[in-house]
């Protein structure tokens, strides 16, 4: 095991890149099993979660190569039609491979995702859906056997905006018989790149972005060459770094339209933040003030900036209110943020957070991924040091995250954990 040690008072500066996004890329990955020939994937992040995909891609029997952030992946005739537990539990999105095996071989086996630290994980919108295009399904020993010779387009209604049950019926849909129409989509710029992969692929696909999704069947997909867009999420979480320690941060090789709201709410809260080609800056010339904040479904604020924000409220001159409306369990990060010294109230699916003069250093743990980044954060600006536990969480879902830190000026170090 190992732990970040941060010592405060840094005021970070410069540039750094974001990397591939993790939430496109894990899906670009499962779309590339239903190309009748090889694909490659550019741009890909150096994480274990897409270490972890690589696994059940080749558990399914396909080749995979990753050299120098590029993917190369050889679909295979005969493939084992399965997503085994120990990988689906290590990583819930590997439950986006249903949909492509299903629509490309007519059979699954998927095991259920368990629950998480974020909160209930269901997937009855996917397994609904893929119920409405004709699949046989059943669950057995905690795992979904799916059977469909060939699925049939349907009009489904998704009762909640969902990622991945958007992205699981988007690729069932790209090879089923017919037309099929997906209402109250997701709207994520990912879910618009995977849209675009698939459609390089061959599938017929209207309306990415938008909340109703249009996908005409064809008999087969070919493999396809793709790079994935940067991440939003982490270039947030850059922003943020620089914005919590009143520094100056330029974040590239992103799309600044997709994170719209969040600079929104940072300007709003008092920050600076300049628009470039594909980067944001950011800088704090005053106060940072107390604001209201909502997560929503994109174009909404995100629930994956959701923590790193309240460690930016933390030190606002003023009382900020936090609404989640994504996850029923994503205020884990507050406990361990009230031990740096800040004043947080959570009460069901809303915090208040009264702005503290300072925070101080103290050891903490990471619960997952983005409140593991955002207690490094909370660590750059707390008196003292930090020591932040589970970083396992962090290094799922971020590249380099400390050398990109270190490189913008912070005082982190990966040790062991005794
Ligand atoms: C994706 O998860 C992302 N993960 C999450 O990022 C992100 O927080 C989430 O979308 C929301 O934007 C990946 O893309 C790998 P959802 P996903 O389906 O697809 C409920 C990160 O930190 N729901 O939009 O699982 C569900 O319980 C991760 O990078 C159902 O009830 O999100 C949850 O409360 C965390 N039934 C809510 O919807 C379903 O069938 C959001 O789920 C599906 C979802």
């Amino acid at each position: 095991m190992e732990k970040f040690v941060v010592e405060g008072g840094s005021r970070l500066e410069g540039t750094v890149k974001a990397s591939g996004a993790k939430n496109s890329c894990l899906k670009l990955m499962a779309a590339a099993v239903m190309g009748d020939g090889p694909s490659t994937i550019g741009n890909v992040p150096d994480i274990a979660d897409v270490r972890t995909m690589i696994e059940v891609l080749r558990y399914i029997g396909l080749e995979v190569s990753l050299a120098e952030g590029e993917l190369t992946i050889k679909p295979v005739e005969s493939p084992v039609l399965e997503a085994p537990y120990e990988l689906v539990q290590r990583m819930r999105a590997s439950v986006v491979v249903l949909g492509a095996l299903l629509a490309r071989f007519g059979k699954a086996r998927v095991a259920m995702p368990g629950g998480c630290n974020i909160g209930t994980r269901q997937i009855d919108l996917h397994l609904r859906g893929l119920e409405q295009m004709g699949a046989k399904l059943g669950i057995s020993h905690g795992y979904v056997e799916a059977e469909a010779p060939r699925l049939t387009g349907a009009h489904i209604y998704l009762d909640f905006a969902s990622m991945g049950a958007t992205e699981n019926l988007l690729m069932a849909a790209a090879l089923a018989e017919g037309r099929t129409v997906l209402d109250n989509a997701a709207k994520e710029p990912e879910v618009a790149d995977l849209v675009g992969f698939l459609s390089k692929m061959g599938a017929r696909i209207e309306g990415a972005g938008t909340s109703t999704i249009v996908v005409e069947g064809v008999g087969s997909l070919k493999g396809a060459e793709h790079a994935v867009i940067g991440d939003r999420i982490e270039a947030g979480t850059f922003l943020l770094a620089g914005a919590v320690t009143r520094g100056e941060v330029n974040v590239t090789g992103i799309v600044p339209g997709h994170l719209e709201m969040v600079v929104e709410k940072m300007r709003e809260a008092g920050c600076d933040v300049e628009e470039g080609e594909d980067s944001l800056s950011v800088s704090v010339p005053g106060t940072v003030k107390g604001i209201e904040i909502s997560t929503l479904p994109y174009p909404g604020f995100p629930t994956d900036l959701q923590p790193q924000m309240q460690v930016l409220l933390t030190t606002a001159d003023g009382t900020s209110f936090v609404t989640e409306n994504i996850f029923d369990n994503r205020f884990m990060v507050v406990d361990e943020l009230n031990r740096l010294g800040a004043d947080i109230k959570t009460k069901d699916h809303h915090a208040v957070v009264r702005g503290v003069e300072k925070l101080s250093g103290a050891p903490v743990t990471a619960t997952d991924l983005r409140a593991g980044a955002a207690l490094v954060l909370a660590g750059l600006i707390a008196e003292g040091v930090t020591e932040v536990y589970r970083i396992e969480h962090i290094d799922r879902g971020y590249d380099r995250f400390a050398e990109k830190l270190t490189s913008l000026g912070a005082d982190i170090r990966r040790v062991e954990a005794s």
